[in-house]
């Protein structure tokens, strides 16, 4: 049976020197010959090495409201680590302050968690939660101007059931955080993430997210070693990732081996020169000045994609056609309203079902929202239309609002050159 969400009080773990350090690596050094198999056919793969792909949008939406893990989209930035759960640590770093002092800092303090610690000692929750990467939909801003990426579609988004021990009760138990955030300079800090993989863009990847979401007992966030009810694959992060749910999908850091709570963001590549909507002024001639100016990207904007049909799909039936796709926002805000145009956005209808769930113990929304509606007639010169609204009243743009890195895309999802026709005519 799963334990209540309780806070847990000081539990033992051992104090540490501090954890291993990682080195940048040269690119040449990174070895994929131990990267897991995968089933090919289910994906459209930008690139083998790393491995990046994205579900077909027709399986993505058949496969229902959890994705099975073998459908699920796959982001990485290097090799999958060969991990063994027996020998991972956790190494926790606290960085200590005094507020007698005017809040000057002291060391880190490091303590180390093994697997089974993880496993046994605080309890399970148990979370629906989408993950979407921020590029998800960049082929629409490459369409208006070269963006630097891999050219996603609108498959990199997927919805899975994550269970583990929740960040809150781990800093509150290993690190002292307090549960009460209201006082103290604490409130302002940040907990990063690093991971157990080598990249090319960093000695590992890493992130961070505010202190106050970690702390946020209906924040949910979790340090995952289950996925749809087994242990994670490699592909998703074996044996430990957090999950960051309302967040970008960059924030939920795979093979995690190393926590901080600390002042400042991380200073992750992730973190500090990626991830973020640049003004559309900036390009590669002046990207190099404008990150420090730009904030990181947390929660996910309202978004919402036609899956079915398809672009020159061909369709052989003269009965309705169902047309379905995806909608989310961030922050855990549910999606209100989702509407449909067949004549390219000129006159517009609800759809006919949307189904969202929120989570049973926060009430927050942080799984997708899958709709659908029957149209009598698709014709040819006919362009579907999908746009979204959120529970705060957001809305998605009409065209694409291009930024360098191609981030964050969500213009109305437009699908055209469907042609229907009687089985007959073939
Ligand atoms: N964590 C590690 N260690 N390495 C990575 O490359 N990619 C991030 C995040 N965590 C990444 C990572 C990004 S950009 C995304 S969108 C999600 O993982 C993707 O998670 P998935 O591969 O399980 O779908």
């Amino acid at each position: 049976m799963e334990l209540p969400h309780t806070a847990t009080n000081s539990i033992n773990t051992k104090p540490c020197v501090a954890p291993p350090q990682h080195s940048k690596k040269e690119l040449c050094d990174h070895d994929y010959s131990q990267d897991p198999p995968r089933i090919l056919s289910n994906y459209l793969v930008h690139a083998p090495k790393p491995f990046n792909a994205e579900p077909h949008l027709p399986l993505l939406i058949n496969a229902g409201h959890i994705t099975p893990t073998d459908v699920f989209f796959k982001r990485n930035h290097g090799p999958i680590p060969d991990i063994r759960l027996e020998d991972h640590r956790l190494y926790i770093g606290i960085q200590q302050y005094t507020q007698a002092s005017q809040g000057q800092l002291g060391p880190v303090e490091w303590k180390v968690l093994n697997m089974n610690d993880i496993m046994t000692k605080w309890p399970k929750a148990t979370i629906a939660a989408s993950l979407q990467c921020a590029g998800n939909r960049r082929e629409g801003l490459a369409q208006v101007k070269e963006v630097k990426g891999v050219i996603w579609k609108a498959g990199t988004i997927s919805n899975a059931v994550w269970s583990g021990p929740r960040l809150c009760d781990i800093l509150q138990s290993v690190a002292g955080v307090p549960g009460d955030l209201h006082h103290g300079m604490i409130r302002n800090f940040h907990v990063s993430f690093e991971a157990d993989d080598h990249v090319k863009e960093d000695a590992c990847y890493g992130s961070s997210i505010p202190l106050r979401k970690a702390m946020d007992p209906l924040g949910d966030v979790i340090l995952a070693y289950e996925m749809n009810g087994k242990l994670l694959t490699r592909d998703h992060g074996y044996p430990l990732r957090v999950i960051v749910p309302g967040y970008i999908g960059a924030r939920s850091v795979k093979f995690l081996q190393k926590i901080v709570v600390q002042p400042q963001e991380s200073n992750s590549f992730f973190q500090k020169l990626d991830y973020k909507i640049l003004p559309p002024w900036i390009d590669a001639s002046n990207v190099d000045s404008a990150w420090d100016s730009a904030p990181s990207l947390g929660e996910m904007n309202v978004q919402c994609v036609i899956c079915t049909p398809m672009d020159k799909e061909v369709i052989l039936s003269s009965k309705p056609i169902t047309v379905k796709g995806y909608a989310i926002s961030g922050g855990g805000r549910a999606i209100y309203r989702v509407e449909l145009s067949v004549d390219g956005g000129a006159t517009w209808e609800p759809v006919d079902k949307i189904e969202q769930t929120p989570d049973k113990v926060s009430g927050m929304y942080w799984a997708w929202a899958l709709w659908e509606k029957k149209v009598p007639k698709i014709s040819t010169t006919s362009q579907l239309v999908v746009r979204a609204y959120d529970s705060s009243g957001n809305m998605q743009p009409e065209f694409p609002i291009w930024n360098y890195r191609g981030v964050m895309n969500n213009a109305w999802f437009r699908v055209s050159n469907v042609t229907q026709m009687p089985q007959s005519y073939m």
